[in-house]
């Protein structure tokens, strides 16, 4: 048994390359361990895309789920923690607690992505009262006591929806900046446009000033933006492949994905939506699925016209680069995680 750099352990006979690469680099918070179960809280807002990233990381053995956080962002805060419950209930998962966060952004009005999501936020599925409710306790406290209690560097945070319960963390518990590890970021835009605004993606126009923040600090972002969330699509072929299992995990993303892709048909005309959630939980499952470059990216929050704009540098010192871009991805990688997340 070797112990690795993130402190889980690797058995004999896997990849020597990848062990020797983890150690060289035993603190690069940027790159997720390869080797090991990888620690991890999903701060989100679902939403039909962020219900299929959480049927990801539920079903994946390769994942340790400590929490799951919520924010108000597609619909108000308390439909997006009932809708945590429900899908947790869903996917049979219930011993991960569920916490609710902020309700609105640091210093915007509450938005809404309902007409993409439905009114209660996850698509055909009709509200029910989940069997259990939320853990005791805030959500920005979830993540300050589960990064501040394990070693560091050892907790991922996967963000699918406005970064505001980061941010108020980052204000009460400064340390957890240089605690944190990989910070995956389901959002922001750049070769693609945007997709509320010409130029600002949802998540990052939603609560730009948070997203200033947690990008101003020390924290490891790595950031699945629309460029490549636009190359994962769900297809007839793939929305079938996941029906096709005939479990409640599948069933719940294929209805989610169906969902999308009646919206979408409707308002922007493609027959293959987009799936952006489940990007950040794929890449911390496996990171060969992804290209990222090096670079530092900033927020727009002064402009109401570019309001959540991100601006990415790539002229940097790779070496020193504070966050990472996502430019590509293996689609059917991300689909062949998700199909066997929901098997
Ligand atoms: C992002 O916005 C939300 O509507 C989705 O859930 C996703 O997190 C895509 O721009
Ligand atoms: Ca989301």
């Amino acid at each position: 048994m070797v112990t690795c750099a993130c402190g889980g352990g690797m058995h004999a006979g896997q990849d020597l390359q990848r062990l020797i690469q983890t150690l060289a680099h035993p603190r690069d918070p940027l790159q997720t361990c390869r080797m090991t179960t990888q620690s991890l809280i999903i701060d989100c807002d679902p939403g039909v895309d962020d219900a299929v990233a959480l049927m990801l990381a539920f079903g994946a053995a390769r994942l340790d789920l400590l929490a799951v956080t919520t924010v108000g962002g597609n619909v108000p805060l308390k439909k997006t923690t009932r809708n945590a419950l429900m899908l947790r209930q869903i996917a049979g998962r219930e011993d991960v607690p569920v916490r609710g966060g902020a309700d609105r952004p640091l210093r915007r009005k509450p938005a809404s992505a309902s007409e993409f999501h439905g009114e209660e936020g996850l698509g055909y599925l009709p509200p029910f009262t989940p069997d259990r409710g939320i853990a005791d306790g805030h959500g920005v406290d979830a993540i300050i006591d589960n990064v501040m209690s394990r070693p560091e560097g050892s907790v991922a945070l996967a963000i699918l929806g406005p970064m505001t319960n980061l941010a108020h963390a980052l204000r009460k518990e400064p340390m957890i900046q240089k605690r944190l590890g990989p910070v995956a970021v389901m959002g922001g835009a750049r070769s693609e446009g945007g997709n509320i605004t010409p130029s600002a993606e949802f998540n990052i126009w939603a609560d730009p000033e948070a997203a200033d923040e947690v990008l101003r600090s020390a924290c490891p972002v790595v950031m699945f933006g629309l460029d490549v969330t636009h190359q994962v699509r769900a297809t007839d072929v793939r929305i079938a492949r996941l029906a096709a299992l005939g479990t409640a995990r599948g069933d719940t993303a294929a209805a989610m994905m169906r969902f999308s892709q009646d919206v979408e048909k409707r308002i922007v005309g493609w027959d293959a939506p987009p799936v952006h959630d489940p990007c950040p939980v794929a890449w911390l499952m496996n990171p060969d699925l992804f290209t990222l470059k090096p670079c530092r990216i900033a927020v727009e929050v002064q402009s109401e016209l570019t309001r959540g704009h991100t601006a990415v540098e790539f002229r940097v010192d790779p070496e020193t680069a504070p966050h990472r871009w996502a430019t590509g991805v293996k689609a059917d990688g991300v689909f062949d995680l998700i199909a066997e997340s929901c098997s």
